[in-house]
């Protein structure tokens, strides 16, 4: 199917941007809608995209968006919920509510094609409401077929500039040397941005994607404590990780989690009870991940980054 226009709900955030990006780069128009325009800002001036405000939970506005276009990608996650059993509120709306909808949406606009993107280690049976619920939207999305072409990809931790894992903890240990932490022994297999947004711009073109699900990881991987040392190495702010028992770790983020902007909550460390790796191939099709190694020094690095600024001023210079 030729596609010119997708429509990518949660299209402003980390990896919708790096997405939107790849799909103007191709001449497709994106559509994007924004809670907040303001958000939005670094998309305005991407050639071929619409960045609408509207909200994604109203029903005659996501029909309205999904109307006209060729294809529908979901990004929308937040890592943070109340409370609940199998999960908390704010879960089901985002994760479980939403993806129902844009299937209902899809139908009724006869759009045939969406691709979601859901977490490595999402399960109904998985130990935080942040897996449990991404498991339910997986299943709210399969439940669109046969009228409506699904594919899920499933991704591990995903590292590239501006990323909100391996800049959190740059961040951290610029001002605390020593992190106490739940978790440190978790399993993380991370993948590169560009990998994963390369495989969703695939996932939307190529129609043996249809029913498919696929994981996304990195070729490498790590303890959660050995990234934050690694990240240390390179931002030049070593730190020491100092493995805490879970029950003193869940007081730590019951704490956290009354912070404006929670580094962390108990839901966050019910998820790194479970491995975040893949057991098949990192990437479908047997493509070669990119390590993280070539990509981090490049945006956690002061030393580079001051280096690269300083070569582009003089390249600047000579022109
Ligand atoms: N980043 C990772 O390491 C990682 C790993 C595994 C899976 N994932 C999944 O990949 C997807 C995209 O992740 P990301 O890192 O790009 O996330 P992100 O940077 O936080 O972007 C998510 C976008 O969704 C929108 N959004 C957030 N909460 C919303 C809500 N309650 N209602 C409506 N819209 C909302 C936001 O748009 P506005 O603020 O502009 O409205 C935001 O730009 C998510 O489903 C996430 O769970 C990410």
């Amino acid at each position: 199917m030729k596609l010119e226009e997708v429509l990518i709900v949660g299209g402003s955030g980390f990896i919708g941007t790096s997405l939107a990006n790849k799909l103007a780069e191709r001449g497709i128009r994106v559509r994007i809608p924004t809670r907040r325009r303001s958000r939005a800002g670094h998309l305005l001036l991407l050639p071929n995209a619409n960045v609408v405000e509207a909200d994604v939970h109203d029903d005659a506005a996501l029909d309205r968006l999904v109307s006209g276009v060729d294809a529908v990608v979901n990004l929308v996650g937040i890592l943070h919920s109340r409370e609940g059993k199998p999960y908390g509120a704010d879960f089901e709306q985002a994760h479980v509510r939403l993806p129902q909808r844009l299937v209902a949406a899809c139908r009724h606009n006869g759009v045939s094609r969406i691709v979601h993107v859901s977490a490595l280690g999402a399960r109904a049976d998985a130990p935080s409401g942040y897996l449990r619920s991404k498991a339910a939207g997986e299943e709210a999305i399969r439940a669109g077929a046969p009228d409506i072409g699904w594919t899920i990809v499933r991704p591990s931790v995903v590292f590239g500039p501006g990323d909100r894992f391996l800049n959190l903890f740059a961040g951290l240990l610029k001002y605390v040397p020593v992190l106490p932490m739940g978790g440190a022994s978790a399993r993380l297999q991370p993948v590169f941005v560009e990998d994963l947004t390369e495989l969703l711009a695939t996932a939307l073109e190529w129609p043996e994607a249809v029913g498919q699900t696929w994981d996304a990881a990195g070729p490498k991987v790590y303890t959660l404590e050995q990234l934050i040392e690694y990240v240390g190495e390179v931002s030049d702010h070593r730190g020491l990780v100092v493995p805490l028992p879970m029950p003193v770790a869940m007081i730590q983020a019951a704490v956290m989690e009354r912070l404006p902007s929670p580094p962390l909550s108990r839901d966050n460390l019910r998820s790194l009870q479970v491995d975040n790796v893949t057991d098949g191939p990192p990437l479908p099709f047997g493509a070669a991940p990119t390590p993280l190694e070539t990509v981090a020094p490049l945006y956690l690095s002061p030393t580079r980054r001051k280096a690269e600024f300083f070569g582009l001023a003089a390249r600047k210079r000579e022109v």
